[in-house]
This record gives structure tokens, C-alpha cells and sequence, in this order.
């Protein structure tokens, strides 16, 4: 803890000790705090009273605070709140700001290591903002492949040094439109190709197409490739050794992923029936057993996301649903409010164009939204 601010790192530490005695305050408005927000916060909206400096007002709404706890306060980008931390401190609290806000609360990561026969699946759980990226480590080798990494890259290289493996394989599912894609990055980094299929990117700079039907082999682990266009037309899934699938935004564990984003209404309702064709030709093929990794969640608190197929299809809907006209109508009717940003972050990642991380992460700022229903 440094000039009354905290790190990201150490709040998300603190709330999953047992002995957390801290109190998160966040300060934002009512309807961007019910948007998005950290599971056991509390909103205390002052932040209009802080920009109009009514300190008066402020003092009222934050007087009801309990006394015995350390204040977290929360904004957006942790600028406000050191202005709220501040003014509880003159009011007798112990109070510090998060650091960056919820911007930073977006840095985090849970790591989960999940054991099959000849291989690992890590999943990394990017907590604020609901992506999942993956590490697949062949036993025999250490050897890996990294699917969906976040541009924080340097979480992929700690695990590696820490654990004593070997990334030999950069990929991506799809282009992605709600978080930057490390990969171009980190491939250059480790001198590596970045994996992805020529349909998602524009050709302007350096990648390793990927086809569906081709295998990706490293010691006893082999990934075979599935075309699963709906989502976007070039999304590939990936099924390890016939035990696990990682199927990007195919499957979210609460919905499909939403077939709807830089598409037109016409091209959404195509889009939705692809998605129904894709199903109904995948899930057939896979045993009720496989394991299914997705690349994104919304609201669900199960830890690590993953669900076997026969869970999955008993608590999806969509899933149940036989007749194609129903099921593009059950997609395309309660599609969530596309985000500010996507567009401009899908962009980028076409393009393969590495930003810089305090740009990157303003634009990341929201929950994530790609799933067709929340
Ligand atoms: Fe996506």
C-alpha cells in the first residue's frame, strides 16, 4: 500500500483470505455500478457530489459507513475515489483508493490447473472482465499451447518460468472484440508464430493460418482443429486428445456467443442460423464426458468455468432447442447492448496491431458481453 492507494493484486488477496476485514466502497453512479461491479461491493454513489466538490452532501452519504473496517473506495479509473478515500480519512476512517479502479480490478487473474491423463489444462480466469485464456501442457514434454492470451502477457511467461514449461504454440480462436489479444506480442517475444484463421485477421501483418481439420501434435497431446463459424465465420475449436474442447465464444456456459457483432440485422439472423448448423453438427460427435472450455463468462460463478457437455446441454436452453427458426429467434431476440469499444477492439486485433497497455486497458473498461444471452 503505497500514498493511500491499494493494488489490485492485494484487494483481489484480501477478499479471498478468511481474515478479510476490508469494506469495498464503490462510488460510481447507481447504473454503471448494476453494469458491472465487484461481487460484494457496496454503492455509495458520490462521484457527481465529487465532481461538483458538494462535500457537504458527500460527507452525509458516507457518515453511515461502519467505522471498524478498512474503506477500499472504487471508481472507474481510481481517480475520484482517491478524492472519497481522502475526505473518509478526514472523517476518521482508514481509507485507500484502488488503485486505476476498476480498470485495474481488470488486471486480475485466477489461475486453475486442471489434470487429464497425458495432459493439463490451465485456465486463466481474468476476474473484472470475464475472458479465459488457456495454457494446454503435454506431460511428457512440458511443452504447451497458449490459447486466448490477454495482453498481459507477462502472467503467461511468470506461469512458464515458474513451472518449467515451454510455449510452443501462440493461438487464437477468433478475432476478438471485447479484450486485446496478447498474442502478436508474446509471439514475437518468444520468436514463435501467432496462430489464427486467415478468415478473422486482414493480412497486414505476420501469422500462421490455421485450418480446420489440421492437428497440432506435441508429445502424447494431440489438438484437432473444428471449423465452428456463428460467432464470427473464421472461429476454430479445439479438442485435446478427445477429452477437452476449447471452443472460444462458441459456448459460453451461459449462452452460445452472440452472432450479432459488425454484422448487419440480416447478416446476425445468418450468423445465428451458422451457429445452429454448427451445433448440430459438432455436439453429436462428442462424448457427453468432454470438457468444455469456453473463452468467456458473464455472470456464472462456477470455478473453474468449465462444464462437462452432458452438464451443459442439461442447463442450456438453447441447446434443447430442435427447430432452427426457434432457436435463431431465442438468439437473436435479447442480444445485450453491444459495448462502446468492441468495435474499435476487434480492429485492432484484425490488424494485428500492438497497442500500449494504459490505452489497451481504457478501452477494455466494462463487462464482458459476449455471450447472445446474459
Ligand atoms: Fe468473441
Amino acid at each position: 500500500m503505497d500514498n493511500f492507494l491499494i493494488s489490485p493484486k492485494e484487494v483481489k488477496e484480501q477478499l479471498n483470505s478468511t481474515a478479510n476485514g476490508y469494506l469495498l466502497v464503490d462510488i460510481r453512479e447507481k447504473n454503471e455500478y448494476s453494469d458491472w461491479n465487484i461481487k460484494g461491493s457496496l454503492n455509495v454513489p458520490v462521484n457527481d457530489l465529487i465532481s461538483s466538490g458538494d462535500f457537504a452532501s458527500i460527507k452525509k452519504h458516507l457518515e453511515r459507513l461502519p467505522k471498524d473496517r478498512m474503506i477500499v473506495t472504487i471508481c472507474a479509473r481510481g481517480i475520484n475515489s482517491q478524492v472519497a478515500a481522502s475526505i473518509l480519512r478526514e472523517m476518521g476512517y482508514n481509507s485507500v483508493s484502488l488503485d486505476k479502479g476498476m480498470k485495474g480490478w481488470n488486471e486480475n487473474f485466477d489461475i486453475y490447473r486442471l489434470h487429464f491423463d497425458d495432459f493439463d489444462v490451465v485456465q486463466f480466469v481474468r476476474i473484472g472482465k470475464g475472458c479465459l485464456s488457456y495454457l494446454v501442457i503435454d506431460k511428457s514434454t512440458d511443452q504447451a499451447a497458449l490459447f486466448e492470451p490477454a495482453i498481459f502477457i507477462g502472467e503467461y511467461e511468470d506461469y512458464q518460468r515458474a513451472n518449467g514449461i515451454h510455449i510452443k504454440y501462440i493461438i487464437d480462436t477468433h478475432a476478438h472484440a471485447d479484450h486485446f489479444s496478447g498474442g502478436m506480442e508474446l509471439a514475437r517475444k518468444l520468436n514463435l508464430d501467432y496462430c489464427i484463421s486467415e478468415i478473422e485477421v486482414d493480412k497486414v501483418f505476420s501469422f500462421k493460418s490455421l485450418k480446420a481439420a489440421d492437428e497440432i501434435a506435441f508429445g502424447k497431446t494431440r489438438i484437432h482443429l473444428i471449423s465452428t463459424p456463428g460467432h464470427t465465420d473464421g472461429s476454430i475449436s479445439f479438442l485435446i486428445n478427445n477429452k477437452a474442447l476449447l471452443c472460444g465464444d462458441l459456448l459460453l456456459l451461459e449462452s452460445p456467443g452472440r452472432p450479432d457483432l459488425a454484422r448487419t440485422k440480416e447478416e446476425t439472423t445468418k450468423g445465428a442460423g451458422i451457429l445452429f448448423d454448427t451445433l448440430k453438427n459438432l455436439l453429436p460427435g462428442l462424448s457427453d464426458d468432454t470438457m468444455i472450455f469456453p473463452s468467456h463468462f458473464t455472470n456464472t460463478d462456477i470455478r473453474p468455468v468449465v462444464m462437462s457437455l452432458k452438464d451443459l446441454k442439461a442447463n442450456s436452453e438453447p441447446l434443447n432447442i430442435t427447430d432452427k427458426r426457434e432457436f435463431i429467434n431465442y438468439i437473436t431476440s435479447n442480444i445485450p447492448v453491444t459495448p462502446p469499444n468492441y468495435e474499435t477492439i476487434k480492429k485492432f486485433n484484425k490488424a494485428g496491431v500492438i497497442i500500449p497497455l494504459d490505452y489497451a486497458e481504457d478501452l477494455e473498461i466494462g463487462p464482458n458481453r459476449c455471450a447472445a444471452r446474459n
